[in-house]
């Protein structure tokens, strides 16, 4: 088959995204409700007519000249070189490819860098003419993630960076794919701030937790964890137990978001984000005091909500605060942890 590409550059952009609310629950059948954000990825890609992918980028240190089809090697270029591998496979392309990637993504912070890679790099080399929606790539990259890369992710954040746009929320039903893109309300503003704590995905913490969780709703005999009873916990060990409460509430909690969303109720919809943010730290273990400390003084200082965001071990919070007290917050706030960086 001859390939749809030839030797002219394609590009893609694609954003990064905030999880506004909906934590742990992409695999557990749960609503989501995720935000894309302005920081962005851009892959320009150009096919080099040799065996070998070269991937460079001004961010990311190291360029790999690397056979098309190598295994991942535990390198950035890896979530270039999944998607490059995928599109081989779908004919989409076909001899090697010269790659460069633009980001202004921070990596590590719970941003959705890696599968904003992924998805502009899928996005990139698309053939125009292929009815490939974005939801299908969204799905190729999540598998890209799962099985090239090993991690166990849920399919929220590629769903987010593939149909997301700038200041909209998506609320996605995990179960089905089913989505629908709410306008953030003119008087919330949702400002995302790096504690400055780094987190991998990569590091084993993601797959323990995922585990727990699944073997939580086997033993409770459920296909998905939200839909399980609080009340039939007992069964479990606390571990387990504790996970299990972590997404059974939080899977209502985001719901009652979206409706709290579209009444442009930003007092409920604050004090959710709090209860999300306590249940991930008591319930699912996936936060650390510095970032319990930065959201406690988020709120302390007049934030209606904040929470940390993504899958949790350090990184990024997530507040919304009122524009009126805006600048005099973000000022406060800073003082108290002087290393945090504003995103949003
Ligand atoms: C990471 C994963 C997602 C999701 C979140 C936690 O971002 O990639 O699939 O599970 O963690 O909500």
């Amino acid at each position: 088959m001859t390939s749809p590409q030839n030797a002219i550059m394609h590009s893609a952009t694609v954003p990064c995204r905030v999880n506004l609310i909906g934590e742990w629950i992409d695999f557990n059948g749960g609503t989501v409700l995720p935000m894309a954000l302005a920081p962005s990825v851009t892959v320009d890609i150009q096919a080099n007519q040799t065996t070998s992918d070269r991937i460079s980028s001004a961010q990311f240190e190291g360029a790999q000249h690397v056979a098309i089809d190598a295994p991942a090697t535990h390198h950035w270029a890896d979530y270039v070189r999944g998607a490059l591998q995928y599109a081989r496979k779908q004919a989409w392309i076909s001899t090697g490819q010269d790659v460069h990637v633009e980001s202004a993504i921070p990596v590590g912070a719970g941003l959705s860098s890696s599968a904003a890679i992924i998805v502009a790099t899928l996005k990139a080399v698309r053939p125009p003419s292929a009815s490939v929606t974005d939801t299908d790539l969204a799905f190729a990259a999540k598998d890209i993630e799962n099985t090239f890369i090993g991690v166990p992710c849920g399919i929220m954040d590629q769903m987010a960076v593939a149909l997301g746009k700038p200041g909209t929320a998506l609320a996605l039903d995990t179960r089905d794919c089913s989505y629908e893109l709410l306008d953030m309300p003119a008087s919330w503003t949702i400002v995302v701030a790096h504690s400055g704590l780094q987190r991998a995905l990569s590091d084993g913490r993601y797959r323990m937790r995922r585990d727990e969780c699944l073997e939580a709703a086997r033993q409770i005999g459920t296909e998905f964890l939200c839909d399980a009873n609080p009340d039939k916990l007992g069964g479990l060990d606390q571990a387990l137990a504790s996970r299990a409460r972590h997404v059974i509430s939080e899977g209502k909690r985001s719901q009652e978001a979206v409706v709290a969303l579209r009444a442009e109720d930003r007092a409920r919809f604050g004090h959710l984000m709090i209860e999300s943010h306590n249940s991930l730290r008591d319930d699912m273990d996936v936060s650390v005091p510095g970032i319990d400390q930065l959201v406690a003084d988020a709120v302390d200082l007049g934030a209606n909500g904040a929470r940390i965001t993504g899958a949790g071990f350090g990184g990024c919070i997530v507040a919304l605060v009122d524009p009126a007290i805006l600048e005099e917050w973000w000022r406060d706030l800073k003082a108290r942890h002087p290393k945090i960086a504003r995103i949003a």
